[in-house]
Order: structure tokens, then C-alpha cells, then sequence
């Protein structure tokens, strides 16, 4: 019997139950349940914290990730949960990023893990043609909800720096996919909010049947 694939689901939801990010999420994780492809695993960040790059660390990782050099073990344990979420994320074959919009981009411990687990040598490198994602063949889905609607009609996309970010980070990384599905309008009337969210909805199912 093959192996089955794994996803790895990270989300950001401090709304929890009242949380228009997380209704969109549990759908598509019902979605891959039913199609039983995947192995989850998930990251409530939240739960489990991921670190900011405080001075410490920012010379750890230079010295480390820039300079080969080996960290004392003092070094080493300042990075230890940013190592540990890079290699949880290094061992999936697919991510899922849910997250609400924050000031038009993602809130603070979204960009803290992704700082966490875009390592120089490990996720992205360079050589002589310039800048390489390692992380080929996988594919990424960012889930976002938002107060305001960002689109191509209303030419208001420029101000989404959240869903453009990740999408264009899992790219930097050589990620082979990486698409985004957001219900925007979440808090002006409730008959935009559900039409937005059943509309989310219907891509979710399409991208699940695909996943
Ligand atoms: C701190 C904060 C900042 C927000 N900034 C924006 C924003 O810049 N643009 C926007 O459209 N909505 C913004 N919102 C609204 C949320 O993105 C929106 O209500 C979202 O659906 C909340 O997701 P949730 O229901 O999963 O918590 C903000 C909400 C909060 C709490």
C-alpha cells in the first residue's frame, strides 16, 4: 500500500467558535477527511507559540544558516522551537495556512512562523544563478477571511498584503503550488458574509477534489 501524503495544517483563529476563518478551514478539513488521501497534522499557533527573531537570534541564525559556524548549545536552544517548526513543516508534502486579515496583512505569529521556517539552507537557498526554493513538487492553500473585499474588479487588490505575501513566500520556498481562498465582506451585512462564505466554500470543495 502507498503511503499516504501528509498535510500539514497551520491556523491562526483566536476567534475560535465565532471564527469565519475556522468555519472555512473545518469545511475543507471535512472535505479531505471524506476523501481520506491525507495524513493531517496540525499547528494551532496559538497553542504552540512560535518565537520572534529577538537579537539573540538573529545572530544565531546568521552565524548558523549564513556563516556554517556551529551554535554553542546556548545558541542552539534559542532556536529550538523555530528548528522544531521548520522541520514539522519541512516533512509535509503540503501546507495549509489559515489565517484572519490583520491591518491589511497577517497577523504577527503568522509572520513570526513564517520567519520560524523560512531558513536560509533549508527552505530556500542560493547558488550561482541566484536565489533557489528548496522545497519543490509541494503544494500550499492560504485560507483567509477579512473585513473588507479585495479584488481585481474593485482594483483594490494592491492593499491585500496578506494573502500576496504568503502565497508569494511558499513560491520564494519552490513550492510547486501555492493558492489562495478568501471570503471577504465578513463583517458588513450577514447576507454578504454567508454569500461570501458559501462562495469560498465551492473553491474549497473544488481544491479538496484535487488535493
Ligand atoms: C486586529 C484586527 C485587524 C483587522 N484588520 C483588517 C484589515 O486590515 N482589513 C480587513 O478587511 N479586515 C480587517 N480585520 C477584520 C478581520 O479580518 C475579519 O473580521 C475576519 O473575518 C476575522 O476573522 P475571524 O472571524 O476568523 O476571527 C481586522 C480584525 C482585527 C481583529
Amino acid at each position: 500500500m502507498s503511503k499516504k501524503s501528509q498535510t500539514l495544517v497551520v491556523f491562526y483563529t483566536p476567534r475560535y467558535e465565532q471564527s469565519s476563518t475556522k468555519v472555512l478551514l473545518d469545511f475543507f478539513m471535512k472535505e479531505l477527511e471524506t476523501n481520506g488521501s491525507e495524513d493531517v497534522v496540525t499547528l494551532d499557533l496559538l497553542k504552540d507559540v512560535p518565537d520572534f527573531f529577538t537579537a539573540e537570534r538573529v545572530a544565531a541564525y546568521g552565524k548558523r544558516n549564513y556563516g556554517g559556524q556551529t551554535l554553542s548549545p546556548e545558541e542552539a536552544k534559542t532556536m529550538q522551537t523555530m528548528d522544531r517548526m521548520l522541520e514539522q513543516f519541512m516533512a509535509a508534502d503540503k501546507v495549509v495556512l489559515a489565517y484572519p486579515m490583520y491591518n491589511f496583512s497577517m497577523p504577527a505569529l503568522v509572520k513570526a512562523y513564517m520567519d520560524s521556517i523560512l531558513q536560509k539552507g533549508k527552505t530556500f537557498d542560493y547558488n550561482e544563478t541566484g536565489q533557489v526554493g528548496l522545497m519543490k513538487g509541494k503544494k500550499a492553500l492560504v485560507i483567509n477571511t477579512s473585513a473588507g473585499i479585495y479584488t481585481d474588479e474593485l482594483q483594490n487588490n494592491w492593499m491585500d498584503h496578506s494573502t500576496t505575501l504568503a502565497k508569494y513566500l511558499f513560491k520564494y520556498m519552490g513550492f510547486a503550488e501555492a493558492v489562495s481562498v478568501s471570503a471577504g465582506g465578513m463583517s458588513q451585512s450577514p447576507e454578504l458574509k454567508q454569500q461570501s462564505l458559501a462562495q469560498a466554500k465551492q473553491e474549497l470543495e473544488r481544491i479538496a477534489g484535487t488535493w
